[in-house]
């Protein structure tokens, strides 16, 4: 499976729509809120100053296989969300009316979320996702490393990831990457685990 990491700010956006794709086989509030969201916020994401992140992309097909995000402050890239008013308003009226449970929690998550520090020098690991063809192969692990290696190349000494107790596959390629778990908690109908790594 050769492959190769580019730096998601050099995406072309021809290809978003697929990390979007992607990423919808995140179990997470974003996904739960559909795809519109998805790739609003990934529009958003690779505008922002301060995030960075990659996707691999198969160096024979030029297949994208998977991504990687991080940020110093992710709840900066939510916000992105509500920036174009109309069209936040025009979408989250129809989560309201299709998917109330996704409403319900992203407002239980924002609540939860405000009262989250934010540490200085340090980073979240946003999102991993790897499309399930390409799973179980290692590259979830690289995706991560490169958001850490990068991350302490722009002298950040922190990251911090959470990851649902259940999810098995993300907590082993996590943990594998030297991540420790310090706290386990709630957030709706989520129950995390809190991991950090020092750079
Ligand atoms: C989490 C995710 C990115 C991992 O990607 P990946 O390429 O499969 O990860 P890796 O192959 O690097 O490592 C996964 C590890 O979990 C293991 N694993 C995978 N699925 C598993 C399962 N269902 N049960 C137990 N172990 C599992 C793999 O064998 C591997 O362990 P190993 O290194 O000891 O062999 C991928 O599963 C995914 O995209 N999940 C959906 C999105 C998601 O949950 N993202 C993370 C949010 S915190």
């Amino acid at each position: 499976m050769p492959h190769t990491l580019h730096s998601l700010k050099t995406i072309p956006a021809s290809l978003l729509p697929r990390i979007a794709e992607i990423h919808l086989g995140d179990a997470g509030l974003l996904s739960k809120l559909g795809y519109p969201f998805v790739l609003r916020y990934f529009e958003g994401a690779i505008k922002d100053d301060r995030a960075f992140g990659f996707y691999a992309q198969d160096d024979g097909t030029g297949e994208i296989m998977g991504f990687s995000l991080a940020s110093p402050e992710p709840s900066a890239l939510t916000s992105k969300l509500t920036e174009d008013k109309g069209w936040f308003i025009q979408n989250i009226i129809k989560v309201i009316f299709t998917r109330p449970a996704a409403f319900l929690q992203m407002a239980i998550s924002s609540i939860t979320i405000r009262g989250q520090m934010y540490e200085p020098n340090t980073i979240e690991c946003v999102y991993f996702t790897v499309d399930p063809t390409f799973r179980g192969r290692g590259l979830g692990r690289s995706l991560q490393k490169a958001l850490m290696d990068e991350g302490r190349k722009q002298g950040y000494k922190k990251i911090y990831a959470s990851v649902e107790t259940w999810n098995i596959a993300s907590l082993k390629a996590t943990q594998a990457n030297g991540f420790r778990i310090i706290k386990t908690f709630r957030e709706g109908i989520y129950h995390r685990h809190r991991l950090e790594s020092e750079l």
